[in-house]
């Protein structure tokens, strides 16, 4: 169901090549070490969902499998404590540093003071805003508004011809967040062309199964003429389920549900049902990761943008590709 655009691939993905990768290397890499005496600093987003969990843990098995030393830590959703945490990589010198950043805002400090230690920057699963690219090598992840896209036009079929209005509850991903920003507006877009449709009300749940649950079961009592809650991940919309079950209604069919991320837990609710499609986004990035540290510390120049390729799944999709699923 899912291809990986491969690092190595030439193509359209590619949205820009080499303004960041220059033939030379800026960090102590500098191929003049052997990948294993390699020290790459990672500052993870938290532990706040499924996906997070299975991108940390496929993070982690790339370093070991390449015999690349990783330090490793975690910000538990805080931007200040990712910006400790890269201060404390530049500090002790590493190789490399690997980020996914928070939310999108409030990098340009810490980047520069990275670029000025010679220390390159990968950015990992999420953008910043920084208008000098100069300040990361490339950014290696998903297309969060072509996400957004499937899932409104996945709705836009479902809801051709209803006679009743479609009106639909947005569960935010963190604010602030380049997956939330971008699905927001993937979704907006591919939803105009049906006046029928409409977001009666938009909330933050941070990506999580609590939030999602909290804020589901407000917003189905303030606006009880909801029938589609569209999440920005599964985690929020595992957490609608229960909001929805515990009002007396049925998920997938008085409300139906639209997510992102497909993990496990999120196909299982969609292959009973309690789910109505889900937009993939692969949490699998590790093995990425290190062919981009490998051709960097080789000296070889890398795209600028590095794109994740990704499908989408109904109910009868994810009921086949449940026992294949990794995550
Ligand atoms: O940045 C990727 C998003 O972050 C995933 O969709 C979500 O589950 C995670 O928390």
């Amino acid at each position: 169901m899912k291809k990986t655009i491969g690092l190595f691939a030439a193509g359209a993905l590619v949205l820009a090549l080499s303004a960041c990768g220059g033939a030379a290397p800026a960090g102590t890499g500098g191929g003049a070490k052997s990948l294993d005496q390699l020290v790459v600093g990672f500052a993870q987003v938290g532990a706040e969902s499924g996906w997070r969990t299975a991108n940390t843990k496929d993070i982690q098995a790339a370093f070991a499998d390449a015999k690349i030393k990783l330090q490793f830590s975690d910000a538990q959703q805080k931007q200040e404590n990712q910006i400790k945490a890269i201060r404390s990589y530049i500090q002790q010198k590493v190789d490399y540093i690997a980020f996914s950043p928070v939310v999108q805002t409030g990098w340009d400090a810490v980047l520069n003071e990275a670029k000025a230690a010679n220390i390159p920057v990968v950015l990992t699963d999420r953008a910043v805003d920084s208008k000098d690219t100069s300040l990361y090598k490339t950014f290696l992840g998903s297309d969060f508004v072509l996400e957004g896209k499937k899932a409104g036009e996945w709705l836009l079929a479902d809801a051709k011809g209803a006679s009743a209005p479609v009106n639909v509850i947005q569960l935010e991903g963190t604010t602030g967040s380049a997956p939330a920003i971008d699905r927001a507006t993937g979704f907006a877009d591919a939803i105009k062309a049906d006046t029928n449709i409409k977001v009666v009300a938009s909330q933050t749940g941070d990506f999580t199964r609590a939030g999602g649950k909290q804020v589901a079961e407000a917003l189905l009592k303030s606006h009880p003429e909801a029938t589609v809650i569209y999440a920005h991940n599964d985690d929020m919309g595992l957490g609608a389920i229960e909001a929805i079950e515990a009002a007396g209604k049925v998920p997938g069919k008085d409300i139906k549900i639209i997510t992102v991320d497909a993990v496990h837990d999120g196909m299982q609710a969609l292959a009973d049902g309690k789910i109505n499609f889900i937009v993939e986004c692969s949490p699998l990035l590790g093995k990425q990761l290190i062919e981009i540290i490998t051709k960097l510390n080789a000296g070889e120049t890398v795209p600028a943008r590095i794109v994740t390729e990704e499908g989408t799944f109904t109910q009868e999709q994810a009921k086949a590709a449940l026992p294949n699923r990794k995550y």
